[in-house]
């Protein structure tokens, strides 16, 4: 047993180092800074436990475990983008990056090997390697309480997974630094941890519109047609993103434009731009033999090929300058907006299996195992990176990502389909730094169709990838009034969504938030014991007849006042778990008393969506994409309910990083009522009204909005 030495890391954060210092680890690569003045200005508090009681101890096969006691109803949260369940406590979570996550092993897109606990901390490992948690799944012969010990002949309570009183780390050979970030509360931890990898993501404010992907093969006139048929038919769209049909040549890439189909990819970019489009492109990191870079990059590329093409060592700087003066010169310096970060993950274990071994060798000394979960940070860090240099923010698509995201302006997304776990993504993002979209491609129904476009409309991007089926908004013709019903929400609610994304770049606090964020440990256990909706069989304890637990993994919060309960296919209703006060249908109007389980019915013309009373909700017109700078719109504010209440709105010129040297402004608004019943709203802040709003109006005492008549 080895005695740990903690130091102080920053308020709130401590760190131990065991084994050797790692050359090139998550927080290494990522290189965030952590906001100091913001860790410090949150309430100080220690962890609930003894620093002692967490101890290195050697295990077989001369491994070492980091362990750390857990109380017995602790529940443990996080582990990056986990799809099938939101309670990792007495799961074994192998966190290795898989680009087919079908089974509930840990491994996925994003593995995170951070988790936080609902009694109010977090761990994290920060290394390369893929770590095994056993997160109180592990039970020591000594510890094993023989009163635990059942007959699964006669006795119902038989468990599969006997509860464990220890969460064990599997440490990587060399050693790995370890944080542990206090509360008190899990929001606290998490933000903790959010700060620390440098605050979270401001993404530039056409991120937040719609995004549209067109079929793979689409040339510059028929991207350009279909951008302009949203103009038309009254759809709002920011982003037009490029599949892989704009390489010369893909599986592996060029990064090249294919002149056939973009004879004049600068006049293209152009006149999307002129008609308020940005321009995303799809890339993966295998590099063509037919690509420019191909030659340069081979004596800095790994000992294995994918479909052909380089696997590059972006960890080395020369290859990394190769990228971006190819990248920058060809498409950033065009206006290109961003990227899609396409296939960095990868799975031996699919049909189509891809991917370099563990045992690939590269040139800087990494191994096939540290370069796949690293990969998808690398490229999130290099075109960043790019962005920054030339003072423009960039807002894109990854598949693979890992601990210290938080600060890099990438969404996660996924071939797998089910929209039940989609919603689960979106919530257990949340606790790991990470951002996540439902994406929408193809559907079975129209039903299928809005739900899952009403999912997407309220996450951090909302897009549809019709890369391979080529559908579109309007695809569904009796679908279209709700389809763009919720996009010009989305649209309307831009001023909330962005406020809610700079809070996250101020104080860690994510601004998509699963339940546990803001119902006490207490009230969950009583809400899942109440909970009454269909159950489902999880696979593991499937093979035994037991039922999971519901978790309220289907439901989750937007910044502080709305609450979003989707319904998928099939429901019509479901039951929610409103936190304690009082709230309305965002859209019906209804009253609900909170601190306990509702019960919703909704057609498909309306997901359920709800505001707190005496919620101020910044909102402003359904303009068909985002503002750009110098550009104005009306601001109105919008309040629910009965109670006085206040919110805050931030602005700043939504593109450049100027708001890092302080180009922005913070405003409140406080609506009040007298005596006499009368509302009155006041807005305080640098300015009369933010530079993006031409006029500001209330609206008061509303009870829903009426969104039927706009
Ligand atoms: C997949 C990706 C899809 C689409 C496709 C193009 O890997 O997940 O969204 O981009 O590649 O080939």
């Amino acid at each position: 047993m080895t005695t740990l030495t903690w130091t102080e890391a920053a308020p709130g954060v401590w760190r131990t180092r065991i084994g050797d210092s790692q050359a090139l680890s998550p927080l290494a690569l990522v290189g965030a800074v952590p906001r100091m003045k913001a860790l410090e200005r949150m309430a100080q508090a220690a962890p609930p436990f003894q620093w002692n009681d967490i101890r290195v101890e050697a295990a077989g096969g001369g491994r070492r475990l980091l362990v750390l006691p857990l109380t017995a109803d602790e529940k443990l949260h996080g582990t990056g983008l986990q799809f099938m369940r939101m309670n990792q406590r007495g799961r074994t979570r192998y966190l290795r990056v898989n680009s087919d996550p079908k089974q509930d092993t840990g491994e996925t897109h994003a593995p995170v090997p951070f988790y936080v606990s609902d009694r109010g901390y977090g761990v994290l490992i920060d290394s390369a390697r893929a770590i095994t948690m056993h997160l109180g799944s592990a039970v020591r012969l000594d510890e094993t309480c023989q009163a635990d010990v059942r007959d699964r002949n006669r006795d119902a309570g038989w468990k599969a997974t006997p509860p464990s009183s220890r969460a064990e780390i599997r440490l990587p050979e060399e050693g790995a630094d370890v944080y542990v970030f206090s509360g008190p509360a899990l929001a606290d931890a998490v933000s903790r941890y959010n700060l620390f990898c440098g605050g979270g993501v401001l993404p530039p404010k056409w991120g937040l519109g719609f995004w549209h992907r067109v079929p793979a093969l689409f040339s510059a006139e028929e991207a350009m047609a279909e951008a302009l048929e949203f103009r038309h038919r009254d759809y709002p769209c920011d982003v037009i993103g490029l599949e892989p049909g704009w390489h010369t040549r893909s599986y592996p890439a060029t990064y090249e434009w294919d002149r056939e189909r973009f004879p004049d990819p600068e006049g293209f970019v152009r006149g999307m731009l002129d008609n308020g489009f940005r321009v995303n492109l799809w890339e993966h990191p295998y590099v063509s033999p037919e690509s420019g870079l191909y030659g340069p990059l081979k004596p800095l590329s790994g000992d294995y090929s994918v479909w052909g093409g380089l696997v590059p060592d972006y960890s080395l700087p020369e290859a990394r300058e190769l990228y971006a003066k190819q990248h920058k010169e060809k498409h950033i310096d065009i206006g290109i907006s961003g990227y899609k970060l396409d296939e960095c993950d990868g799975s031996e274990l699919t049909n189509n299996a891809w991917i370099f071994p563990e045992h690939a060798s590269f040139p800087s000394g990494l191994d096939g195992e540290q370069m796949r979960q690293l990969y998808g940070l690398m490229f999130q860090k290099m075109t960043n990176d790019l962005y920054r240099a030339d003072n423009r923010r960039t807002y894109g698509l990854v598949r693979a990502s890992n601990a210290a995201a938080s600060s890099l302006p990438y969404v996660l997304y996924s071939d797998l389909y089910e929209h039940k776990h989609f919603i689960r993504a979106l919530c257990n993002s949340s606790f790991s730094g990470l951002l996540w979209s439902p994406e929408v491609r193809r559907a079975r129904s129209a039903e299928d169709w809005i739900r899952r476009m009403q999912t997407v409309c309220f996450s951090p991007l909302a897009m549809l990838n019709a890369w391979g089926d080529g559908t579109k908004p309007w695809s569904f013709p009796e679908a279209e009034p709700v389809i763009r019903r919720y996009i010009k929400l989305r649209m309307r609610l831009l001023p909330y969504l962005y406020t809610a994304f700079a809070r996250y770049k101020e104080t860690g606090l994510p601004p998509f938030r699963a339940m546990p964020f803001v119902v006490s440990p207490e009230e969950l256990v009583r809400a899942e014991e109440r909970r009454s909706a269909e159950m489902t069989l999880n696979t593991t304890d499937g093979a035994y007849g037991k039922r999971s637990i519901p978790q309220w993994d289907d439901q989750f919060m937007i910044g502080d006042q709305l609450l979003v309960a989707p319904l998928v296919e099939g429901e019509e209703e479901r039951e929610v778990l409103l936190p304690a006060g009082s709230w309305i249908g965002f859209e019906t109007g209804e009253r609900y008393e909170g601190g306990g389980i509702i019960r919703v019915r909704a057609g498909i013309e309306t997901i359920p969506v709800f505001v707190r009373d005496g919620a101020v909700i910044p909102m402003t017109a359904a303009l068909p994409h985002a503002l750009r700078p110098g550009e104005q719109a009306p601001l109105e504010f919008v309040h629910f309910g009965a109670a006085a209440g206040e919110c805050e709105l931030y602005d700043d010129d939504g593109v450049t990083l100027d708001h890092e040297h302080g180009a922005c402004g913070w405003w409140k608004a406080v609506v009040t009522k007298s005596e006499d019943g009368i509302y009155k709203g006041e807005l305080s802040g640098p300015a009369a009204l933010p530079a993006s709003y031409g006029s500001v109006s209330w609206s008061f005492a509303r009870m829903g909005l009426d969104l039927h008549g706009k």
